[in-house]
């Protein structure tokens, strides 16, 4: 019998985040669900990047940062002292808004996660590369072409190499952060499709601004307002029957 909480891959418990004296996220709790996507929506500044960073302790790469609370993977703590930040990241994978491709050739930058997770063997990393891009629907438009530098990439091209990369590592909770900003309508709906299709193996937190988006991809979620949670929920529970005044403004478009 499933309890409760194998079914929550993430657990945020009280987590508040500053940097140096501004408080970017208050008292968060919440649980994300494994194998679905959850959406974390709210307008600019609410704190979604933050929140997405402090899942895989990225939040930490700034100087004067302070996080409070905890985040537990897999009911264990990745804010715990001595745990490893390397294998917390390689679990948890984060996806920055319109990531960049490395100048490296298209098998290079795929490869990239594995080798500096000390896989060396060519045969090991042809087969993580083939995966890779296959799991994002690129391999057909790339197998010939490994050897070309991903910058000569379409803008959707490169956005799912960047997707391609972040899998290659063999994650198990994938962050994305605004997919789809500056794409085409063509290459958004290529990365929606992308995100149904990836949750049957990963657990997903998306942040968007899009409430279409959010409605698109998504099973919860998460709604941000100044750094606290304002509302979470089944989307279609949420979107529908909105418990919060402030999550029915933010979805019907009201924004005062
Ligand atoms: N490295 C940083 N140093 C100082 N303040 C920061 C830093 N990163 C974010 N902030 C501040 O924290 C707050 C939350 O920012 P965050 O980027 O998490 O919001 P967001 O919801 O992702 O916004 P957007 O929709 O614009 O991406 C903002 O007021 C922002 O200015
Ligand atoms: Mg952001």
């Amino acid at each position: 019998m499933a309890t409760e909480m194998k079914d929550i891959k993430l657990v945020v418990r009280d987590l508040s985040l500053h940097y140096g004296t501004f408080q970017a996220l208050a008292s968060i709790n919440l649980g994300i669900p494994s194998g679905a996507a959850t959406a974390v929506i709210g307008r600019t500044g609410a704190g979604k990047s933050s929140l997405l960073r402090s899942l895989c302790r990225m939040n930490e790469l700034w100087d004067d940062v302070r996080t409070e609370g905890q985040v537990l993977l897999d009911g264990k703590s990745i804010y715990e002292p001595g745990i490893d930040v390397t294998e917390v990241r390689r679990r948890v994978g984060l996806l920055a808004r319109s990531p960049i491709p490395f100048p490296k050739s298209i098998f290079d930058n795929i490869a990239y996660g594995p080798r500096l997770h000390g896989i060396r063997q060519r045969g090991d990393l042809d087969d993580a590369v083939k995966r890779s891009l296959k799991q994002v629907g690129l391999w057909n438009e790339v197998k010939d072409k490994l050897n070309s530098s991903a910058l000569e990439l379409s803008p959707g091209q490169k956005a799912r190499l960047c997707i391609a990369r972040a899998v290659a590592v063999q994650p198990e909770v994938l962050l994305i952060d605004d997919p789809a900003t500056n794409l085409d309508p063509v290459s958004t709906a290529k990365i929606e499709d992308l995100i149904l299709e990836l949750k049957e193996h990963y657990t997903i937190v998306v942040a968007t601004h899009n409430m279409q988006q959010a409605g698109r991809v998504s099973d919860y979620v998460a709604f941000l307002s100044q750094g606290s949670l304002v509302e979470f929920g089944p989307t279609s529970d949420v979107f529908a029957r909105p418990k919060d005044k402030r999550t029915e403004d933010y979805i019907t478009g009201r924004y005062n």
